[in-house]
């Protein structure tokens, strides 16, 4: 089939490239020139695991394109995806306009029965007051809501095997078009879920809220585990073998970030305000991580013994996770923010992150290396898993460090080997263990 993919995105990009991969001819279009040059060279503009080598793949194959403008190719489609970002707006609320501006777009150019689905993560009724615009342009068909569940750092097994499959239409004939789409997938077992569009965009929400509510359960049940004594890695790993609640989502760490899980539980509360409902456990949800930046850095500074004038703090991954460069909404920033407020020197290091820190720190101090970023520094703070810091030198970090103070936000090293090397150590809700 002939698909189209309207924003080069997380979510358009890696759609598009592994569409491609399952046989489907792409044209992915985007409103930025840089991207799509970059794109045309087979250069990924982002950083995802084994990406570029789809996208090298599929374009010697010449089952996929790019161009940087709605151009006349999109009348030969059978089906545009839009995957446009949905931002939050001051209040909360998803900015829609780039879905709008999209779907005029691209209703100049597409045939009546080219099938329109949104794949960005949009509040429920978008997707009928889309179907509303396009049929004002002789539009046939009805909008089909697809929304995504790709994480980033593991999008490409996600797109290759996936729990589920969700459409959204009433529509017969977009139904049949979505299936012969996701055939190769559907083939393998995955299960497509059919429902209607309002429930198609709810479960999105759903899905991004309830994950959400996972960890900041799990982070604050780990601030109770410190106050009792109790080990949250034991606690978490015992609680998820129940298969009812299950293991996933309950790692304890800084709080959620990145740009899905924040932006997603506030639109969410936006339309249950909006539509006079209560949400209760969504508005605690809410307030639990927007504080958790700041028991991060009340954390840091009891450490050490509650003073961070004029002390160097070494922080170790500033990306909201691990396999990212993404750093939206990262917990490293409100961290980072709040210990130079009391007066901490902040030195960074992230191996893949540092050429977008201008943008969301202004001026940062960064090193190459961890090894670096501790030099001289009175604390070391791991606040991304990154997996090379799990296998930090500690007996170079204690020679090269002044002080000897551990905070380890995602309990990734070993506390033992920490303490033996003559180190005090810190975690989210790790039993202590001392010297
Ligand atoms: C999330 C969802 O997991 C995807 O299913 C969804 O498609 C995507 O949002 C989206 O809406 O586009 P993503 O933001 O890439 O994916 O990242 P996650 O792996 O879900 O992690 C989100 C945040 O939760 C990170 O800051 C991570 O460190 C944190 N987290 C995750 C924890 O603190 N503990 C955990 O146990 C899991």
């Amino acid at each position: 089939m002939k698909l189209a993919f309207i924003g080069t995105g997380y979510v358009g990009l890696v759609s598009g490239v592994m569409m491609s991969h399952l046989g489907h001819h792409v044209i992915c279009i985007d409103v930025d020139k840089s991207k799509i040059n970059l794109l045309k060279e087979q250069k990924s503009p982002i950083f995802e695991p084994n990406l570029e080598s789809y996208l090298l793949n599929c374009s010697n194959q010449g089952r996929i394109e790019f161009s940087h403008g709605y151009d006349n190719k999109l009348s030969e489609v059978d089906c545009v995806f839009i995957t446009v970002g949905t931002p939050s707006m001051e209040d909360g609320g998803a900015d829609l306009s780039y879905i709008y501006e999209a779907a005029d777009k691209v209703a100049q150019h597409i045939r009546p029965e080219c099938v329109v689905v949104i794949k960005s993560t949009v509040p429920p009724g978008t997707c009928q007051s889309v179907q509303n615009l396009l049929i004002k342009n002789g539009f046939k068909n009805s909008v089909v809501s697809n929304p995504e569940f790709l994480r980033e750092g593991s999008a490409i097994s996600d797109f290759l095997n996936p729990d589920r499959i969700v459409v959204g239409t009433s529509d017969q004939h977009s139904a049949l078009i979505m299936e012969q789409i996701y055939l190769p997938l559907i083939n393998q077992g995955i299960k497509l879920v059919f429902t209607d569009l309002i429930t198609s965009e709810l479960i999105k929400y759903a899905s991004n809220s309830f994950l959400a509510a996972k960890i900041a359960f799990i982070n604050e049940m780990a601030d109770l585990c410190e106050i009792v004594g109790a080990d949250v890695e034991v606690l978490s790993e015992a609680v998820g073998l129940d298969k009812r609640i299950g293991a996933s989502f309950l790692k304890a760490g800084p709080g959620f970030g990145g740009s899905c899980f924040p932006k997603d539980i506030l639109a969410l509360q936006k339309l249950t305000m909006a539509s006079k409902g209560q949400f209760l456990l969504l508005d605690a949800l809410i307030t639990a991580n927007q504080t958790r930046a700041d028991k991060m850095v009340q954390k840091i500074k009891a450490a050490l013994s509650n003073n961070l004038k004029n002390k160097t703090i070494a922080i170790l991954g500033l990306t909201y996770k691990a396999g990212t460069d993404d750093l939206r909404s990262s917990p490293s920033i409100p961290i980072i923010e709040g210990l130079k407020k009391e007066g901490a020197n902040i030195i960074a290091y992230d191996p893949k992150a540092l050429k977008n820190v201008s943008k969301y720190f202004g001026s940062l101090d960064c090193r190459n290396s961890s090894i670096d970023a501790i030099s001289d520094a009175d604390a070391l703070v791991i606040i991304t898993e990154w997996p090379e810091f799990k296998d930090l030198d500690l007996a170079t970090a204690k020679k090269v460090m002044k002080g000897n103070v551990i905070v380890d936000l995602r309990n990734i090293l070993n506390p033992e080997r920490v303490i033996s090397n003559g180190f005090e150590y810190h975690s989210i809700g790790r039993r202590k263990l001392t010297s």
